[in-house]
């Protein structure tokens, strides 16, 4: 029997099967942007969120019906059993018997590597608390490779580097492709030490600094995300680094022509709406780009 491929993190993909999710979301985009196929049609994915989500969760369920399968979706998680009690293994190991893959978002670190220890289909990691999100690091790599380049890129990740959990996966996919990257935050929210000793023993060269303005004129990427609010215990500590960046049309004054701006989304405040009718912003492509992609995900898992 072929063994479950789970998706937790990104270090379990060599830098070939990302090519390979790559190439694969590429040939899909065009079901993306519109049509059908019947690919999965028989199929069933469930969308297990603890946390809420737009894109995601949305982006799962259209690539899905996109490639002919059905989605079922637990809802918020008051209306589910999970209002009454019910752990996170015995849900996982319900929904086995319902569904031919899990897609899960929880707040704990490490949910989605223990579901995957109690599931009989594939777990795909939505997000799990400051942990990982894997598939939004292959859309953004994606995004990198289609809009500017992927191999050698100079790279600014900018914001909450301690919380955030699409830097933490990010960071260790650049370190397949030789990047060269700015780690750009307040003190309180520098990447974690783990992460970047992983980066120095990959050879990349990594610069800290807590000035956009050091960086700007010097990358090909600014990619930056939102002060993750929900991670912090103390609301007070929140508060001191709630407003530390925003990018104006005034901060790129000096960008190369070419520099494309990333985010995650959701903003609250990051990016001026200004900035989205600059040829730099692709930040709503990058959201687009996540069906493709999670379209090439769904056929590998359940292909
Ligand atoms: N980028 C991302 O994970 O967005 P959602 O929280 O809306 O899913």
């Amino acid at each position: 029997m072929k063994p479950i491929r789970h998706v937790i993190n990104i270090q379990s993909f060599s830098r070939d099967e990302i090519d390979t999710i790559l190439d694969r979301a590429a040939q899909l985009e065009p079901i993306a942007h519109g049509t059908t196929s019947d690919i999965l049609s028989g199929r069933i994915l469930a969308t297990l969120f603890y946390e809420p989500s737009t894109r995601t969760r949305l982006s799962f369920d259209a690539a899905m019906k996109r490639l002919g399968g059905d989605v079922i979706d637990f809802g918020p998680t008051e209306g589910s059993s999970v209002a009454k009690g019910e752990n996170l293994a015995d849900t996982i190991s319900v929904m086995g018997g319902y569904a031919d893959a899990i897609v899960l978002r929880h707040p704990r670190e490490g949910a989605a590597r223990m579901a995957s220890e109690f599931s009989s289909v594939p777990v795909i990691n939505a997000g799990d608390g400051a942990g990982q999100h894997p598939t939004q690091t292959l859309l953004d790599l994606y995004t990198i490779r289609k809009e500017s380049k992927l191999n050698k890129v100079k790279i600014a990740l900018v914001g909450d580097l301690k919380y955030g959990r699409t830097v933490h996966s990010l960071a260790h996919a650049l370190s397949m492709y030789s990047a060269e990257i700015y780690l750009v935050a307040p003190d309180e929210l520098r990447m974690p030490d783990s992460i970047k000793t992983n980066l120095i023993e990959s050879g990349i060269r990594i610069t800290e600094t807590k000035d956009l303005d050091d960086v700007v004129g010097v990358v090909d990427v600014l990619y930056i995300t939102r002060i993750q609010k929900e991670r912090f215990p103390d609301p007070g500590e929140y508060q001191m680094v709630a407003c530390s960046y925003k990018i104006t049309e005034d901060t790129l004054k000096n960008a190369k022509d070419d520099l494309i701006i990333m985010h995650p989304l959701p903003r609250v405040g990051e990016i001026d709406p200004g900035v989205d009718k600059s040829r730099h912003a692709v930040y709503f492509k990058q959201s687009f780009y996540g069906v493709p992609v999670r379209m090439a995900i769904l056929s590998m898992v359940m292909g």
